[in-house]
């Protein structure tokens, strides 16, 4: 990273810029002339925290080991993010106070780039010196961060129209050069069908027969139905503060659902909310059993369908739930999705986190047993808050993240056979709306079910 931290804040702070295509050895290249008149700035400050940045990055190389790699891309993914964010503050014209939450954001993305320098030097014994001048020169670059954080609040915002007037013509100068992106990166996986590659589609899109009265929902089919509910597709809308449900709904095909016609209701809880509604979204069917996230409790709840009844398993101890640890991107939370239900071939996952593991995903295998249980259980890095959903295939975690109004990335993974982490995935999913409240993989038609504000979408997943 060519001081990513140095271009981001300079980007926030210099005061004209020319845009224009210029003629260079290599074709031409979009270029920003700065005409820089004052320096109200202290940019010297910045200078530093800049080339530490640099040193960050010039002493540490992806190829020195394979969990530094790992680390390292992570720590990229990182900069990235903060990159984003800025981009968010300047977009922001609302004042100061809004201008002051992006920086707690930028200060919390920070505190995270730290966690991930605190497990580099953890993991990587032969280069313990070299982590420990790396992780102090982190800290020392937060710390300036902070001392700029006020001085930031006044004179930056001053310069958001100009900001987004250089990058409006940033933007159409790149435009004018044919950009070619980077291809996907194949995420490992041990699908015999081979590595998900891409998602493609909407391949139907469609409003749910509510209308647009419920954006909290989820839907999909059952990956393991009972014989004659194979062609069932469900639906869960939380129809309650967008945070609860009582029943489920259920038609017999694709085609009815879309359509809107014929649906069955089933009932879980007599009123709402009580004992055994259903809290949150990120709800799935498995076994003619619907799985979420127990009301008022860091438990899941477990609806057969065909007893209507419920029995449910406690997570750990200190568990999110309530609200406490949703998924989210920088302009949203996604309330209640504290607890995340997953189905892929080798059955049912929940996704959560704990204080213990700094908000940071946790995944566990949920025993389809009678009754469930809980079965194995893996950390990871990511924390909870910078996704927007996950789903798993085949013992792979995928995590996504918001792009855009169009667009979601799948840009994390977790193998829980290997326990290798990627933050280097950039497999883009096609949106219709522009929130995610619930995906989920379904590992027999091998599709992604999307709730999207109120409207229902699946896309196909390309293994190769
Ligand atoms: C950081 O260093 C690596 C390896 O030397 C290089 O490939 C990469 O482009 C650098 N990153 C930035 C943002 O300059
Ligand atoms: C649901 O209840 C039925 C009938 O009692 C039982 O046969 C079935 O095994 C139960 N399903 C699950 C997943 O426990």
């Amino acid at each position: 990273m060519k001081s990513p931290l140095l271009s981001i804040w300079a980007t926030a702070v210099f005061l004209t810029f020319v845009s224009q295509p210029v003629q260079s050895a290599g074709g031409k290249q979009c270029v920003c002339e700065l005409k820089n008149a004052q320096r109200p700035f202290p940019m010297d400050k910045l200078d530093n925290i800049g080339t530490m940045a640099s040193q960050c990055n010039r002493s540490i190389t992806p190829n020195q080991m394979e969990e530094m790699d790992v680390l390292t891309l992570g720590l990229q993914r990182r900069l990235e993010q903060l990159k984003d964010s800025m981009a968010v503050l300047e977009k922001e014209d609302d004042g100061e106070l809004y201008g002051a939450v992006s920086l707690r954001i930028i200060e919390l993305e920070l505190a995270e780039v730290m966690e991930l320098m605190a497990k580099l030097k953890r993991k990587t014994q032969s280069n313990q010196q070299l982590s420990q001048a790396t992780s102090n020169q982190v800290q020392n670059m937060m710390k300036e961060m902070k001392n700029l954080e006020e001085f930031d609040h006044m004179q930056v915002m001053k310069k958001h129209w100009e900001n987004q007037r250089i990058k409006r013509d940033l933007a159409v100068c790149q435009q004018g050069l044919q950009v070619t992106p980077q291809p996907p990166t194949p995420a490992r996986g041990h699908c015999p069908q081979g590595q998900l590659v891409s998602v493609s589609g909407p391949r139907t899109y469609t409003l749910t027969q509510y209308g647009t009265s419920y954006p909290y929902g989820a839907w999909g089919k059952d990956p393991n139905p009972p014989p004659g509910k194979e062609g069932m597709h469900w639906l869960v809308a939380l129809t309650s503060s967008n945070v609860f449900a009582n029943f489920v709904r259920q038609y017999s095909t694709l085609t009815t659902i879309v359509l809107g016609v014929g649906p069955t209701d089933t009932v879980i809880a007599s009123s709402n909310p009580t004992t055994n509604t259903i809290q949150g979204p990120n709800v799935v069917m498995y076994g003619d059993a619907l799985y979420y996230g127990c009301y008022n409790a860091p438990s899941i709840c477990r609806f057969n369908m065909t007893a209507r009844t419920v029995t449910n398993v406690a997570l750990p101890q200190n568990s999110g739930f309530n609200n406490k640890f949703p998924f989210g991107h920088l302009e949203a939370a996604y309330i209640y999705s504290d607890l995340d239900f997953a189905t892929d071939e080798s059955g049912v996952w929940v996704i959560y986190t704990s204080p213990e593991n700094f908000g940071n995903i946790i995944i566990s295998k949920v025993l389809t047993d009678s009754p469930p249980a809980l079965g194995k259980t893996w950390q990871t890095s990511l924390h909870k808050r910078t996704a927007t959903n996950t789903f798993m295939a085949c013992g792979v975690l995928y995590a996504t993240r918001y792009v855009d109004k169009e667009i979601e990335e799948i840009f994390y993974s977790f193998d829980t056979v290997t326990g290798k982490e990627r933050y280097d995935l950039k497999i883009q999913i096609k949106k219709m709306l522009t929130n995610v409240q619930s995906l989920n993989y379904n590992p027999q038609d091998r599709m992604l079910y999307m709730y999207s504000d109120a409207y229902i979408l699946s896309y196909d997943v390309i293994f190769r």
